[in-house]
């Protein structure tokens, strides 16, 4: 294959580590799609080392004629290796992987959004001073191009707010907690034997994985450093079948997204379940498949979907920017696509909103006494703090004392709904805690 000067380009050989779920996945696409790859890269892209804990597993992949080592460090050291893709997984040593590969002038592809979310300022800094780039789109959103589309295909938009389904694990148990009436760990080891879920899956279920990649879309989509310390994190863990069954009584999907959102005092970024209008695209964003809404001032909002995990979905991205990287390994570092979207030397200071500033509308859940009186108490107290309340429903009785009320409210700030929970809970009529589950009607946060 020859370039523009009519010179043969030789062979780029990468290592890859890691041949796990998403490592199988990618060696499989890169020899499926050989001559496809090269075809668009400009020069084939031959795997030279991989890299594995155990060398004797049986493989999803082909591994003929791949050199396999367990030591990872032999493979980010070996000076044939000119692209380093790291599907370790996790901080440690994936960090260290990564840096020392930075070190020995390789470029680096990964789809760990934990070590890009925690440690990528550090990273970005490393690779900009050695020159390289690092390539992380399939830490996000699996099989979606969604950092390519906000830091390149939106690059002229003040983005004003994204929202997302962006961990397929959770997206795919509440699915069958809602399809099925599967139990939440069923579910979850459901998701655990397709590969979807992390290696750690309180990472998916308890919201960190998605507090990981919202870190990373705001960081692209408004300029600011990776804060992941900043993020207010919530997971699916403590939704039940019932609510999702009262949310659609109500017209909503219970859905776990990642906001993140310009507010009059800087930005909002959070991750929890959610109630969404059924009528909302996004709503009918099923089982392992992500989406992720961004709305740009000029462009308005558009959406992006499809798989956001699993073995080749994940290694589409992945590939892309191997892709990505070998076309370019003869440009000007200094011109290239910076990592995180805005130029290093313009990366704002903007605030991250205190969660008590938050606004949203609530759906609550509790259990109350069934006598005259409670629900007047109730409401007092919502009317005391000005909040509006769009719908009240008493649910079937769960015994013959006590009753299920659901209370769907107007938006308001989260410090005092706060409030009206503690209120409620010290009713004597109002037993155990209060559940509460924001909700978002999505056209809002274009606002
Ligand atoms: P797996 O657990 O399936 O694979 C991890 C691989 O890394 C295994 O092959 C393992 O070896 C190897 N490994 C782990 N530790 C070491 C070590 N210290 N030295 C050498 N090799 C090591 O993980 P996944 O493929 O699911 O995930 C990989 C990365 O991709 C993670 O960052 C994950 O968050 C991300 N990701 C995953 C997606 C998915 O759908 N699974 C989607 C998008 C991103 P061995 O096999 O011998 O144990
Ligand atoms: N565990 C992650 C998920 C993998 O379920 O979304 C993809 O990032």
């Amino acid at each position: 294959m020859s370039n523009d000067h009519g010179n043969t380009l030789g062979p780029v050989k990468i290592g890859i580590l890691g041949l796990g779920t998403v490592g199988g996945g990618t060696v499989n696409v890169l020899q499926r799609n050989a001559d496809e790859i090269a075809r668009r890269a400009g020069r084939r892209i031959d795997i030279g080392i991989a890299c594995a804990r155990d060398l004797t597993r049986k493989r999803s992949c082909d591994t003929e004629g791949i050199q396999l080592v367990a030591d990872p460090f032999v493979l980010v050291e070996d000076p044939q290796i000119q692209v380093v893709v790291e599907l370790i997984g996790g901080e440690s040593p994936a960090k260290d992987l990564v840096l020392k590969a930075i070190h020995h002038h390789k470029h680096v592809v990964t789809a760990n959004k934990a070590l890009i979310a925690v440690h990528g300022n550090e990273i970005f800094d490393a690779a900009q001073r050695h020159g390289v780039m690092v390539a992380f789109e399939a830490a996000v959103a699996g099989g979606i191009s969604i950092i390519k589309a906000i830091r390149e295909g939106l690059a002229g938009n003040r983005i004003e707010s994204l929202a997302g389904i962006i961990n397929g694990t959770g997206n795919y148990i509440l699915t069958r907690m809602r399809d099925q009436g599967s139990a939440f760990g069923q579910a979850l080891a459901e998701a655990q034997s397709l590969g979807y879920a992390e290696e750690d899956p309180t990472f998916d279920v308890e919201g960190i994985d998605a507090a990981h990649k919202l870190t990373i879309l705001a960081a692209i989509a408004y300029g600011i450093p990776l804060q992941f310390d900043k993020v207010y994190t919530e997971g699916i863990s403590a939704i039940t079948v019932e609510d999702i069954k009262h949310a659609q009584e109500l017209g909503y999907a219970v859905k776990h997204l990642g906001i993140a959102k310009r507010s009059d005092t800087g930005i909002e970024l959070r991750v929890h379940p959610t109630l969404i209008p059924q009528r909302q695209i996004i709503a009918s964003v099923d089982g392992v498949m992500n989406a992720v809404l961004v709305n740009g001032d000029a462009v308005g909002p558009t959406l992006h979907y499809g798989a956001g995990a699993g073995a080749d979905p994940t290694a589409s991205s992945i590939v892309a920017d191997i892709v990505d990287v070998v076309r370019a390994l003869t440009t000007d570092p200094t011109n290239r696509v910076p990592h995180l979207a805005f130029q290093a030397d313009a990366i704002s200071n903007i605030p991250v909103v205190q969660p008590d500033e938050f606004e949203t509308a609530y759906f609550l859940s509790m259990e109350a006494i069934d006598r005259p009186g409670v629900l007047a108490d109730v409401t007092r107290i919502f009317g005391q703090l000005q909040i509006s309340i769009e719908a009240i429903l008493q649910k079937e009785p769960i015994n013959e004392e006590t009753a299920n009320v659901i209370i769907l409210t107007q938006r308001t700030q989260e410090k005092y709904m706060n409030e009206a929970v503690t209120k409620l809970q010290q009713l004597e009529a109002i037993l155990g805690p209060v559940k509460r589950i924001r909700v978002e009607h999505l056209n809002h946060l274009a606002t």
